[in-house]
């Protein structure tokens, strides 16, 4: 089959189109003819093999320990496992090839990848293979961020700061659907895409600094992370709740051995003693992210955005765009 293949950790040119073995699928797998996959940070950050610290919490130390990049699939199941029940040759399916840790490399930049059954749902009719590819694990950490982190409730005001990118599109329609009052930050060219789905107000960050306006939220989910606490704390109620997403903008804060996890560890101790902060709560998964998400799309209450579709072998490409921030939702790979 055609696969995208990483030999070293470096820069998007490193990566190459081969053609490599299927892979063999165990007892609970099922072998998925892959049709779209997304393109993400934390491919980004395999890629690149940075922060240094992915290296040692299970990516690879020297080299990738799995050579083909990619998690989200959404695709038709070729063949099961002997104790596969839930699927059938020609089932459309989509979801991540794994759970946890997403600093790994998860096989779909190919033609098949194996996956284990309990990752997969049944593709809803609605939406088409390359917008399901965008849900998985974007899909995940927006509804963390809300759902177990910032417990959402109906009527809350919610600020989503990077509301128009891959986790944001995301974001804002998950909120509404919980029955929020939605306020979209983001870059000038994404305003119009974060109206459309839904955000009551929408304000570009080079106008409005939110935590200079005078508003308070119940819940600000934070997936830009450009703001340090001790200012985002200006904009929230004494009730509230701030979730951080995300702080890297690949690479440009320059924290290459830790990236972020410093920030996210900085709040996770301050977290008993600061009642805003959510602490390690949303760090277990529920497991029922992929069915929610599932949900939502067929109740017609998320519609995965997607930016633009490269092929397969265009994925170096489509990496480079990635590290731009220009995209409005999610990147894909048709396959
Ligand atoms: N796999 C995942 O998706 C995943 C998993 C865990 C954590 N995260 C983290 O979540 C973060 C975002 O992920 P993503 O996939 O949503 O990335 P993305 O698609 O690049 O979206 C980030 C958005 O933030 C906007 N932004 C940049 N600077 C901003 C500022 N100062 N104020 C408000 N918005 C700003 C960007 O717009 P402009 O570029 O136009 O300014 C962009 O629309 C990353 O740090 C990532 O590490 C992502």
């Amino acid at each position: 089959m055609k696969a995208i293949v990483q030999d070293r950790y470096g820069s998007p040119d490193d990566l190459e189109l081969r053609e490599i073995d299927r892979p063999a699928i165990g007892d609970d797998e099922v072998l998925v003819r892959v049709h779209a996959t997304s393109v993400h940070p934390d491919v980004w950050h395999m890629i690149r093999g940075e922060p240094y610290a992915l290296r040692l919490m299970g990516a690879g130390l020297r080299r990738p320990k799995h050579r083909v990049p990619g998690s989200d699939v959404a695709g038709t199941i070729e063949s099961v496992g002997t104790n596969v029940t839930r699927f059938r040759p020609g089932d459309e399916v989509f979801g991540a090839t794994f759970t946890g840790n997403l600093w790994r490399n998860g096989g779909t930049y190919a033609e098949y990848v194996a996956v284990g059954a309990d990752c997969l749902e049944s593709k809803p009719a609605a939406i088409t293979f390359e917008q399901a590819a965008a849900v998985p694990i974007s899909g995940s950490i927006a509804l963390q961020g809300l759902r177990e982190e910032g417990r959402i409730r109906y009527g809350q005001k919610v600020l989503i700061n990077g509301a128009g990118g891959g986790v944001g599109t995301f974001a804002v329609q998950i909120a509404k659907a919980y029955g929020a009052h939605v306020t979209g930050i983001d870059s000038a060219g994404k305003l119009n895409t974060i109206g459309s789905i839904g955000a009551d107000r929408v304000a570009d960050y080079m106008k409005e600094d939110f935590t200079r306006t005078g508003e308070y939220y119940d819940l600000i989910l934070d997936i830009a992370g450009n703001h340090p606490w001790s200012e985002c704390k200006r904009a929230l109620t004494p009730d509230g709740t701030y979730v951080l997403s995300g702080a890297d903008h690949f690479g440009r804060e320059g924290r290459r051995w830790f990236g972020s996890l410093g920030r996210f560890l900085k709040l996770a101790v301050m977290s008993p003693f600061v009642r805003q902060l959510p602490g390690l709560r949303g760090a277990r998964d529920p497991g029922d992210r992929p069915v929610v998400l599932k949900e939502l799309v067929e109740a017609g209450k998320l519609t995965p955005v997607v930016d633009r579709t490269f092929p397969l072998s265009d994925v170096s490409e489509a990496i480079r765009y990635l590290e731009t921030g220009q995209a409005r939702g999610r990147i894909v790979i048709a396959v």
